[in-house]
């Protein structure tokens, strides 16, 4: 297959609605990563998805929308709870669990009777679903265990002659998968750490959020078992093993200086991963990228130090030690 490379212009758009009304795979950008997407009430289309990104069945994808009109497609009632997070979170970086009308296939939903929904900020992503006209299903658009794509030149990387097509919009603007919180229960439950923290949540909606609790746990734990089916899969895994140092920031840097001096005397490849001035929000923005540069250089071992574990730090760290394999080193 010849994949397509197209532009967020309007002629383009025009061209990736119609591919995805017929049943084909388009890759498009967003705010946070770059998503493959399917019209979400072909099965088909949305099996085909699954397959050429070698993802476990289980595993559902979340449901994109441009406007609200196109939530009654999908979710039999629009709750207060719900409107509260689209009042305060929409379009952006946020995906709602909610209850799924029948129309929406097992496949789109990984046999469950939830369905993810969220409404995306980027303009070339509300360009891509509003020409789509239908419901996008869309996961992340890379091959299943490798760190999520924030370029269109990372889709081409792992889906180049394998899809129909990409389209262009840049480099995402903040680099993580949106905050995943499910709603249909008595109380909000973040199942997926983002951009939007549970303080965001909390001060914005002006009530308790809860996280899921398999958050802080490692996937050994036997207590380990997370609502969102994504949660439990290995993720964002770079080819070389990864260390992750923590501890006092002094004796971090010492600690990464020495490692990488013992490694550089076996003639080995060593990438220390630094994500420049701006913290946390900084390193979710380079992130993915840098674990892909890596791969890109031939690696043999990745070196990083952690971030502290509040607000987005939270959430980057959930990604980065999945990268890691939860191989901490402290200091
Ligand atoms: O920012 C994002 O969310 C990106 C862009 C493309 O929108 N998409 C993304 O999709 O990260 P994906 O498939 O890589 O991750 C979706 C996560 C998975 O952990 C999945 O298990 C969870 O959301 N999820 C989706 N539907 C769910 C449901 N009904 N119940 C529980 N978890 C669900
Ligand atoms: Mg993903």
């Amino acid at each position: 297959m010849k994949t397509l490379y197209l532009s967020t212009s309007e002629e383009d758009m025009k061209i990736a609605g119609e591919i995805v009304r017929n049943g084909g795979l388009v890759a498009f950008p967003t705010e946070t990563v770059y998503g493959l997407g399917a019209d979400a009430f072909d099965a088909e289309a949305v099996e085909n998805i699954y397959t050429v990104k070698g993802r476990p069945a289980d595993n559902p994808s979340i449901v994109h929308i441009w406007n609200r009109e196109q939530l009654k497609l999908i979710t039999p009632m629009v709750t207060p709870v719900m409107v509260k997070v689209m009042d305060a979170f929409w379009p952006g970086p946020v995906t709602m669990i909610c209850e799924r009308t029948d129309e929406v296939p097992y496949v789109t939903t990984g046999g469950l009777e939830t369905v993810g929904i969220r409404m995306p900020s980027d303009p070339g992503a509300k360009s891509f679903l509003r020409a789509a006209d239908c419901p996008i299903a869309a996961p992340s658009a890379n091959l299943s265990g490798r760190p999520s794509p924030t370029t269109a030149d990372h889709v081409r990387e792992d889906f180049d002659g394998k899809i129909d097509a990409i389209i262009d919009g840049g480099p995402c603007e903040i680099g993580i998968e949106s905050t995943v919180i499910d709603l249909t229960g008595e109380i909000p439950m973040i199942l997926r750490p983002g951009y939007m923290t549970a303080e965001d949540f909390q001060d914005r909606l002006g009530m308790p959020v809860i996280m899921d609790p398999a958050l802080n746990k490692k996937p050994e734990d036997p207590d380990f078992h997370p609502k969102a089916p994504g949660m439990k899969y290995k993720h964002y895994a770079p080819k070389a093993p990864m260390i992750i140092f923590e501890g006092d920031e002094v004796k971090v840097l010492e600690a990464i200086e020495c490692e990488k001096n013992e490694h550089e005397m076996e003639g080995e490849n060593v990438v220390v991963l630094e994500f420049g001035e701006n913290g946390a929000i900084g390193a979710a923005h380079e992130l993915f990228a840098k674990l892909r540069e890596a791969d890109r250089e031939h690696a043999d071992i990745i070196l990083a130090a952690a971030l502290p574990q509040k607000g987005v730090g939270f959430s980057v760290m959930n990604r980065m030690l999945k990268s890691a394999g939860f191989n901490i080193r402290k200091v």
